[in-house]
C-alpha cells in the first residue's frame, strides 16, 4: 500500500534528523581525534613520559575536568605565562562540541604509568596527601582528589602526573596566580619542600 504523503514526509524528516545527528557525533569525534594527533600530541605526547617539561599528561584525566580547563584557557582564566604562551592559541578557537569531544578523547586513553620516586620523599608526600597537617587543622588532599589520587568529576586525577607540573601548579594556586579558591585552606600552610614531596609521591602512583 503506498504511503500517504504526510506519513512519507514525517519518515523523511525523522530519518533525516537521526542520520544528521549520528553523522555529527561521528564527525565531531573524528575531528577531535584528528586535531589531537595533528596539534595537541605535539606537546601532550602519546607516551606522557616524553612530554616536554611542564606539559601535563592528559591521558585518563577526568572528562569533566579536562573540558572545564580547556574552556578556562579559551576564556583566558588560566593566565600564567605557560598557559598564555602555550595553551591560549590551541584552545582559543575551539567550539563547545569539539572541547567536549577532545575531553572525551583524552579521558578514554590509559592513564600514565607512575615513575619511582625517592622513597623517603614519597613517604612524606603520602602522609601529607592522606592526612594533611592535623596539628594545624589542614585537611588532606585525598578528601577531594580521591584516596588513590584518581580524581572525580571536576576534581582532577593527580596519580602519575609529572612532578614539575604539579609543583608549579601548587605554587601558582598558593600565590593566587591560578584561581582555585577551594584549595587555599590546604595549600596555604605548605612549604616548597612539602610541594616537592607531594609531587614526588603523586608522580610515583
Ligand atoms: C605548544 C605546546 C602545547 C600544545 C600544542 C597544546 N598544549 Fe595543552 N598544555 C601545554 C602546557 C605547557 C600546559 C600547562 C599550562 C599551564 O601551566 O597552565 C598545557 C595544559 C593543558 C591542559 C590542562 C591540564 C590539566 O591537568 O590541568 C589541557 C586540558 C590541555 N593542555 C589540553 C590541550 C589540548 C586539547 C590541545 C590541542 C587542542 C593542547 N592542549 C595543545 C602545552 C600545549
Ligand atoms: C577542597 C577540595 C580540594 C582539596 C582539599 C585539594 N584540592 Fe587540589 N584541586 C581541587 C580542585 C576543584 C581542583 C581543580 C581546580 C580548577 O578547576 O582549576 C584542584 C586542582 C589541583 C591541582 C592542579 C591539577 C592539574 O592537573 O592542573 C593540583 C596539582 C592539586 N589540586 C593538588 C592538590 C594537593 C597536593 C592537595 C593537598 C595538599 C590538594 N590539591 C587539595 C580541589 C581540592
Amino acid at each position: 500500500m503506498p504511503m500517504s504523503r504526510p506519513a512519507a514526509f514525517c519518515l523523511a524528516i525523522l530519518c533525516g534528523v537521526s542520520t544528521a545527528w549520528g553523522a555529527d557525533d561521528v564527525s565531531v569525534a573524528q575531528r577531535a581525534a584528528a586535531l589531537a594527533t595533528e596539534r595537541c600530541l605535539s606537546c601532550h605526547r602519546m607516551n606522557a613520559g616524553d612530554n616536554p617539561p611542564l606539559v601535563p599528561a592528559l591521558q585518563g584525566q577526568r572528562k569533566a575536568y579536562l573540558a572545564w580547563q580547556i574552556r578556562a584557557y579559551r576564556l583566558g582564566f588560566r593566565d600564567d605565562p605557560q598557559a598564555h604562551e602555550r595553551m591560549w592559541e590551541p584552545a582559543g578557537k575551539l567550539d563547545d562540541a569539539l572541547i567536549d569531544a577532545l575531553a572525551g578523547y583524552f579521558s578514554a586513553l590509559p592513564p600514565p604509568v607512575g615513575t619511582p620516586a625517592n622513597p623517603a620523599l614519597a613517604a612524606k608526600g603520602r602522609a601529607l596527601y592522606e592526612n594533611g597537617v592535623p596539628s594545624r587543622n589542614v585537611t588532606g588532599c585525598a578528601a577531594c582528589h580521591g584516596q588513590n589520587a584518581e580524581g572525580n568529576g571536576v576534581f582532577p586525577r593527580l596519580a602519575g602526573q609529572r612532578a614539575d607540573y604539579v609543583v608549579r601548579q601548587l605554587m601558582l594556586i598558593q600565590r593566587y596566580l591560578r584561581n582555585v579558591g577551594i584549595m587555599h585552606s590546604t595549600v596555604d600552610v605548605l612549604s616548597e619542600e612539602d610541594f616537592a614531596a607531594l609531587a614526588a609521591y603523586l608522580q610515583s602512583l
